[in-house]
């Protein structure tokens, strides 16, 4: 294979653009971290979410301390994941804008432990927090899931910065066929 000329190669702390660039480089899906505090509904679009573990069931997130939420998370003993499903846009655009309440407007149900389960995401998950972390000017929420529902959806994604649908790879039976 032929070497490729790299788009940025460089100190992230120096150009954290670039960093972003090469950040978005990594597909993810879309997700809405929602939680009832005190009878506060707070959520806030995410896409730090990843699985950590099968048994014991933990997933992780994070939240930026700039977050108008991040108080109230950092406080929150259950929290759910929405996974977005592809015609989510414009409701990953509405949890991704800072403040107010973001409830009012969209359908939801609340959730066996309060957080707030829109309707029409692909999957939820309902957690508990397991464990906190500080990492950089974010916090890690490591949660043990104790209920997982999916639905047959496709999930919104996201990439380059850009929000994105999934389709089969073409190169995908080919190389299961042949290994
Ligand atoms: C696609 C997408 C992914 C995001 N992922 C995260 C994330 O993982 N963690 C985070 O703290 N903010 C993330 N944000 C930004 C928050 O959604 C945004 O700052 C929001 O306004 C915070 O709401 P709040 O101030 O009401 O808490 C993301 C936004 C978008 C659009």
């Amino acid at each position: 294979m032929n070497q490729c000329v790299a788009a940025f190669d460089g100190d992230p702390a120096v150009e954290p653009q670039a960093f972003r660039n090469c950040l978005g480089q990594f597909a993810t899906g879309v997700t809405v971290v929602t939680a009832n505090i005190g009878d506060e509904l707070v959520g806030l679009t995410v896409n730090s979410f990843a699985s950590v573990s099968l048994s014991p069931p933990l997933i992780l997130w994070s939240i930026g301390e700039s977050s108008t939420s991040f108080a109230k998370f950092s406080g929150a003993a259950n929290f759910a994941i929405n996974v977005l499903a592809e015609d989510q846009i414009l409701l990953s655009r509405h949890f991704g804008k800072s403040g107010g309440d973001k409830f009012s407007t969209v359908p939801w149900t609340k959730g066996k432990n309060g957080a707030p389960i829109l309707d029409g995401v692909a999957a939820f998950f309902e957690c508990g927090t397991e464990s906190q972390h500080r990492g950089g000017d974010h916090l890690i929420v490591v949660g043990r899931v104790w209920r997982a529902v999916q639905f047959e959806r496709n999930a919104l994604l996201f990439a380059q910065g850009r929000y994105r649908i999934a389709s089969d790879h073409p190169g995908d039976q080919i190389t299961r066929v042949a290994s």
